[in-house]
């Protein structure tokens, strides 16, 4: 019955410990074995895709088109209903016996399935069980995982003399926090650390890019960290740049953090720590942040950490509760691995299980033919702007770039924002960040390009 889906290998055991009724699993095993089981990866039909999101069902002229996957994506229809089929189920018993099991399980295997796509540990032979990643902590989004490294970390030296360098497009939680926490710049008086922040040139190659960061780092480099795609600019750190980068920091004993926010789902992700494995392929680094509702399109206030495990020990969590067996490890005793953040007290075990169900929904449809469309769908956005006159922010070449677009805008006083003007006239949502931000997923299709470059150009010649 579960083939390889973990999601319904879940159900399966969920029925058995009486977690779930069995009508209820008959109707889950139903609509997700079907759904997924209508991908053939190798000849996908984009616009069967679409039709498994919900606003693709919506009238035309009520329809509003998501393309803004920087800040929020849609989950798919069956992963929606999924997560209300459990919450119903879940309502009906709210005994510890049953919670502590059914929420080990899930996050056991949802932290698997997730870890397997990151390239974090083999998959599983036939009815092997689903060993516990420890390596792998999933957390509440993408912001409180940046903020466990930047508030978690202790060890500065007192003389305020240690650095740590950060790109001038890091998000606030990992570009403003290390203010929060205590840093400060050459300029200004006082703090804990120094904070060293990168400004890229105009139009830089990866070579600049490599450059403009490895100048700033010494020997009293504590953390080297930035956005793999910015969600200001959409310039992407090549792989390659930060292979090298990972090296120079290795050499220096600093931690190299990369925010995937608009990385994960977005692109495929082997994480790795092996300075050997191939530079292009591989993003290595000592530690992973992303959110489940961007790319992944997965349930909201769920999100990943991962984090080298020779490097956990110096963060103290910021919250200290039991674990999902409702278990608490004494204060002095943490797990040194990425565990010690996942002791987060009472969690939403059906938003746990959504993740494993919109994995197993990505990975039939395959990461790399997910990361190509995109691919495909941006640099088409970005031709189409182009050739209309519209000022990119965001470079054309796809090594520096993937799945955010963002244009200049003209000032147009007394005329509605572009941003508005979409969404008002055109039911296009977008984002207003560095000018105008269009971020095309699986979702859209390229009649959704043009519609978007074609409003743009009828605001822009608005009197
Ligand atoms: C690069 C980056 N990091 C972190 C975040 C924070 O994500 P979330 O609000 O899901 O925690 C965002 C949100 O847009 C982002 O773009």
């Amino acid at each position: 019955m579960s083939g390889n889906y973990t999601s319904l290998r879940l159900f399966e055991e969920l029925r058995d410990a009486g977690v779930i009724s069995k009508d209820v699993f008959n109707d889950l095993c139903d609509k997700l074995g079907r759904l997924l089981k209508k991908i053939d990866s190798t000849e996908i039909n984009w616009s069967d895709i679409r039709d498994e999101w919900d606003f693709a069902h919506v009238p035309e002229t009520e329809r509003v088109i998501p393309m803004n996957a920087a800040n929020l994506c849609p989950a798919p229809t069956e992963v929606v209903e999924a997560i209300n089929t459990f919450r119903t189920e879940y309502n009906k018993n709210v005994s510890q016996q049953e919670r502590t099991a059914a929420g080990a399980l899930a996050i056991q295997d949802a932290r698997y399935a997730i870890a397997e796509e990151l390239g974090l540990v083999e998959p599983l032979g036939d009815g092997e069980p689903v060993p516990d990643v420890v390596d792998l902590a999933i957390v509440r989004n993408a912001s409180e995982a940046n903020n466990a490294l930047n508030a978690g970390y202790s060890p500065w030296n007192p003389d305020g003399l240690d650095n740590i360098v950060i790109w001038n497009e890091n998000h606030p939680t990992n570009y403003d926090a290390w203010w929060l926490r205590g840093g400060r710049t050459a300029n200004e008086e006082g703090g804990l650390f120094e904070i060293r922040v990168v400004t890229l040139p105009e139009n830089a190659s990866s070579e600049e890019i490599e450059t403009a960061f490895a100048s700033q780092m010494n020997e009293r480099t504590k953390f080297l960290t930035f956005t793999e795609t910015s969600n200001v600019s959409g310039i992407r750190i090549p792989r390659s740049v930060i292979s090298n980068l990972f090296k120079k920091a290795n050499e220096l004993s600093c931690h190299l953090h990369v925010d995937g926010a608009q990385t994960w789902g977005a692109q495929k992700v082997q994480l790795s720590l092996d300075e050997a494995a191939d530079e292009n392929t591989f993003l290595k680094c000592h530690s992973f942040s992303a959110s489940s509702h961007k790319w992944f399109c997965g349930p909201k206030e769920t999100g990943i950490l991962y984090m080298d495990p020779s490097k956990a020990a110096n963060f103290t969590p910021s919250i200290f509760a039991y674990d999902y067996k409702i278990t608490i490890p004494k204060w002095n005793e943490l797990p040194n691995s990425a565990r010690r953040f996942e002791l987060l007290g009472q969690r939403d075990d059906v938003n746990i299980v959504a993740m494993l169900v919109e994995q197993d929904f990505l990975t039939e449809i395959g990461q790399e033919v997910i990361e190509e469309r995109i691919k495909y769908l941006a640099t088409n956005l970005k031709t189409e702007l182009q050739e209309n006159d519209w000022d990119l922010t965001t470079p054309l070449d796809e090594n520096l770039s993937h799945g955010v677009v963002i244009s200049k805008v003209p000032d147009k006083p007394g005329q509605p924002s572009l941003y508005d003007y979409l969404y008002d006239q055109h039911r296009i949502a977008t984002s207003s960040s560095g000018g105008i931000r269009i971020c095309p997923h699986i979702y859209n299709l390229e009649e959704d390009i043009d519609k978007v470059v074609s409003a743009m150009n009828t605001w822009r010649n608005l009197p």
